[in-house]
């Protein structure tokens, strides 16, 4: 495949075969048809980007049915309060303007619903939520993200932020143009998304799945800025979604940042063979969760139908024969089967009248949060990345 940012020939280092969409919990009468792609991981070797080859149609993932929440946890309610509180601190003068892209239920953005504010999000399942909060929100599809009625921002924006979404976006040169156009002469993009390194560290391949097209490395992030003129001026390492980075970025200015240079030496992901190591442990990893699994030959139950666990499952196949049920605290997924393998997905309240000891961690990423909250349950928690992944 070209690459999407620079049409250098990409080289394939993951084959995660065929897989359905991730969130896209299903009802019985909805299995026969049911979307497949073919999920293979690619590393271009002149721009260093990561990304995948296919990906489906924006509107068939992000739309009025999408089932995530950023509120279903409190790890991350927590989390996007922090940023709010030092964006008012640091970044965002009184009068000035602040856009999110991919704001979501408004978790973050309602800490700026008195100020000059406006979201952005695809989904209307979420836009309902965020609305309900008195915020404003501009519903558009990825494809052409982030255009239309969005003239007074040209050249005024201050502080944009995207969380877990810019990674979302296949046109990445067209997001970039217009950040690039609508960023105030002093303004910042803060950025967040899971970061690469961790995910080859942990061998978290549950995090390749349809809704990511890219997948972020310091080195390629600066390669595409460049494209830009635009810079990383800082970042920062997070411990959310089992690993993030999070990019301060602004217009362009010195030509070379030490710090960043220094950072790019030390991740080590300019190379195939990195990449070609981490999908060989990968397989070795998954052959023997698997086998873990079936070597118990006693029930196991699954926690979190996160979209995380689809990758797992079909990549594995592991079906309700080895997983018999997921708890999820989502209403909106709860009495669905899960994406491809059709593992029932129950209510979470019932996870505490079931005592099945075998328990797959799925949210491993909420690890903390999660043992917290189970401390009175104790239970063999199994993880399907690299043991000591719980963060
Ligand atoms: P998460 O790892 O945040 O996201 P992703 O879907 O992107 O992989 O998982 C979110 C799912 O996990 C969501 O369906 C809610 C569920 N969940 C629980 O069931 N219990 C919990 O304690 C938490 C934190 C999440």
């Amino acid at each position: 495949m070209k690459c999407r940012i620079c049409e250098t020939e990409c080289k394939m280092f993951l084959d995660l075969g065929r897989q359905p969409i991730a969130n896209n919990f299903l009802t019985r009468d909805q299995f026969d048809s049911e979307v497949f792609y073919h999920l293979g991981v690619y590393f271009c070797p002149a721009c260093m980007t990561v990304q995948h080859r296919d990906c489906p149609v924006c509107s068939d993932v992000f739309n009025s049915t999408y089932p995530f929440f950023t509120g279903t946890s409190q790890a991350m309610i927590k989390h996007f309060a922090e940023l709010a509180e030092m964006i008012k601190e640091k970044y965002l003068p009184a009068d000035g303007s602040i856009m999110e892209l991919g704001s979501n239920d408004g978790t973050f953005l309602e800490h700026f619903k008195d100020r000059d504010h406006m979201g952005f999000d695809p989904s209307e399942s979420v836009n309902r939520i965020a609305r309900a909060k008195g915020l404003s929100i501009f519903s558009q599809g990825f494809e052409k993200f982030p255009v239309g009625d969005s003239g007074r921002w040209q050249g005024t924006t201050d502080v944009f932020v995207s969380a877990n979404t810019f990674a979302h976006i296949p046109d990445r040169h067209g997001v970039l143009r217009n950040i690039k156009r609508m960023m105030s002469v002093k303004g910042v993009w803060i950025n967040e998304e899971p970061y690469l390194r961790s995910i080859i560290d942990k061998l978290a391949y549950d995090q390749f799945y349809n809704e990511h097209v890219f997948y972020t490395s310091i080195v390629s992030m600066r390669n595409v800025l460049k494209m830009h003129d635009l810079e990383i001026i800082d970042f920062e390492l997070l411990p959310t979604h089992g690993g993030s980075i999070r990019y301060f970025i602004g217009h362009k200015k010195a030509e070379r940042n030490e710090k960043i240079e220094d950072a790019i030496e030390r991740e080590g992901l300019n190379s195939f063979e990195v990449f070609d190591c981490f999908g060989k442990d990968v397989e070795q990893r998954a052959k023997r969760f698997r086998q873990q699994l079936v070597d118990l030959k006693q029930p196991i139950v699954g926690y979190g139908a996160a979209a995380k666990s689809t990758t797992v499952l079909n990549y594995c196949d592991i079906g309700p024969d080895i997983i018999s049920k997921i708890y999820d605290t989502t209403p909106e997924k709860q009495g669905k089967f899960s994406p491809g393998k059709h593992i029932p997905v129950v209510a979470y309240s019932q996870f505490a009248k079931d005592d099945t000891q075998d328990v797959v961690l799925f949210v491993w990423n909420h690890g903390k949060e999660i043992y917290d909250k189970e401390r009175n349950r104790p239970r063999n928690w199994i993880l399907p990345v690299a043991q000591g992944g719980a963060i």
